[in-house]
């Protein structure tokens, strides 16, 4: 699909479909659309037609007053200014609309829409990126996969200078970019996607972009380093684990870390989960998703920063030689661990990785992202990602970028009085913290090997897939936020 900007009034454009979004009521009609028009749409309202509610569309063929073939309503259902997410949604509403017409060319006129707290380039940012990520679909295995849309290209209309639009719509088509991929690798059948593959796709990405380079660990080398803890999951499983390090030159200064959680599939191990919806557990890659589709982002938008991103990857199995509860590991920090319990496997995988960072790359900031607790879901459930960190300002800065690009977090707290939930009579700690705030008990344990560091803990077990039935899929967050969060950093 291409995707394209322009300045001109709506009634010039001769495109197959002209996007109108109006408020609810649709009473004042824009006095950018010619007489003709408004008039055809006030009839359309009189007849009860359209009512401007929530996402009612309205197709309207030869529409008088304008160069288009067809005019597309589509009912806002507010008469204030959308909030970021409404707006997400809206776009996602347009996009839909506008595919399930035969349309070749459509163009969306902007010039009456209002989001609140963004700027004109906010919003053309996040209609783009709304409508590249509709069109999203995940069918290679599919014997009735839909015809692809007729759709070639898509102009948003927007008074911005040219420059600004084209650069705003860039920045939303290449987080979109970098949110399919995310999708693609966690929707992804598990017997297909494994430690290996994952390994291949960050080769295909590093090939694609001459800023990025890869290094990998083998489970071998992981092991001689000393990486305990990350072993220990690794090796209940017939598949080797791997690390995967890229490494993003496009600055100067110390790199921003990002370590992602890349369990392939979590059984819960010899702790073996419950059956009900285990297939859901392929999504437990969906941090090193978000890593992957980040660093995709980034090199697309080519930001003036340095960024170094792990991506730990393993499988999570009950093999012969699986940890048992009770086994003791010692880490890649040299602190012990006593695994009460395999399923909180996602904690001992990132622990080293978590270290090894530091120990390499000095970062400026280290983020990780996990579909690390069960607990997450209980208490954010699928709109907020959990934020923890040990820096105030890390923590605000990722909120904000979320708040931004409607990708949003929520602050939890990291309170030493958690801690002792973690105290183990063996080991220097234990791997799970009790029934009680099992995700705040699991930040609490990552916490321990990001002390030196400006460290924050996004927990996405709600927000990375929707579950359940027909919709089932992964959402490509929280890509939109971290690269949000990085732009923010590089001044854009
Ligand atoms: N991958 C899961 C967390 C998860 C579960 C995410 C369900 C989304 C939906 C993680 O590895 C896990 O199993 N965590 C355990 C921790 C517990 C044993 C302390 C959990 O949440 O049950
Ligand atoms: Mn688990
Ligand atoms: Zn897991």
């Amino acid at each position: 699909m291409d995707y394209t900007v322009s300045s001109k009034q709506p009634a010039q454009l001769k495109v197959d479909c002209l996007v109108v979004t109006l408020n609810k009521g649709a009473e004042t009609l824009p006095a950018a659309l010619p007489e003709e028009t408004r008039a055809l749409i006030s009839d359309c309202v009189k007849d009860g037609d359209f009512k401007g509610s929530k996402h009612q569309t309205l197709l309207l063929q030869r529409p008088a007053g304008l160069a288009a073939r067809r005019l597309l309503l589509v009912g806002t259902g507010s008469d204030a200014p959308l909030n970021v997410v409404a707006f997400l949604q809206l776009a996602a509403s347009v996009a839909k609309g506008v595919a399930s017409t035969g349309a070749k060319s459509a163009a969306w006129w902007l010039g009456n829409i209002e989001v609140k707290e963004q700027d004109g380039a906010g919003v053309l940012r996040e209609a783009a990126r709304a409508v590249a990520d509709a069109g999203y679909r995940y069918d290679i295995y599919r014997g009735d996969a839909a015809p692809a849309p007729a759709l070639k290209r898509f102009t948003f209309l927007s008074e911005l200078p040219a420059a600004q639009a084209k650069k705003a719509v860039a920045a939303g088509t290449a987080i979109a970019a970098g949110m399919a991929l995310a999708k693609d690798l966690g929707n992804c059948p598990p017997n297909v996607c494994h430690p290996d593959y994952l390994v291949e796709q960050a080769k295909a990405l590093a090939a694609a972009y001459p800023a990025l380079k890869l290094k990998t660990l083998s489970e071998k080398q992981a092991e001689k380093l000393g990486m305990g803890a990350f072993c220990s999951v690794a090796r209940g499983s017939e598949r080797d684990g791997q690390i995967m390090i890229f490494e993003y030159q496009g600055g100067k200064g110390d790199p921003v870390a990002l370590v992602g959680k890349g369990i392939t599939f979590d059984t819960g191990g010899i702790s073996l989960k419950p059956g009900a919806s285990m297939d859901e557990m392929k999504y437990d890659m969906c941090g090193a998703a978000s890593v992957f589709g980040t660093v995709k982002a980034v090199c697309e938008l080519g930001l003036p920063i340095n960024l170094v991103a792990v991506v730990v990857a393993a499988e999570n199995m009950p093999d012969g030689r699986a940890s048992r509860p009770g086994d003791i590991v010692r880490t890649l920090s040299g602190q012990t661990v006593e695994i009460l319990n395999t399923d909180a496997e996602g904690r001992l995988v990132l622990c080293d990785a978590l270290t090894y960072v530091q120990q390499k790359y000095e970062p400026s900031a280290v983020v990780d992202i996990a579909t690390l607790t069960g607990a997450c879901v209980i208490a954010l459930g699928a709109h907020a990602q959990a934020v923890y960190a040990n820096d105030a300002e890390l923590a605000q800065a990722l909120l904000v970028a979320g708040d931004e690009c409607g990708d949003r977090g929520w602050p939890m707290p990291l309170w030493d009085d958690y801690q002792e939930q973690l105290d183990s009579p063996f080991a220097d700690m234990a791997n799970i913290g009790g029934p009680k705030a099992g995700s705040i008990t699991a930040a609490c344990f990552l916490s321990r090997f990001t002390k030196e560091v400006s460290w924050a803990h996004l927990d996405i077990a709600g927000t990375a897939w929707v579950s359940g039935g027909k919709q089932k899929g992964a959402t490509g967050r929280p890509v939109p936020m971290l690269t949000r969060y990085l732009m923010n950093l590089a001044g854009q």
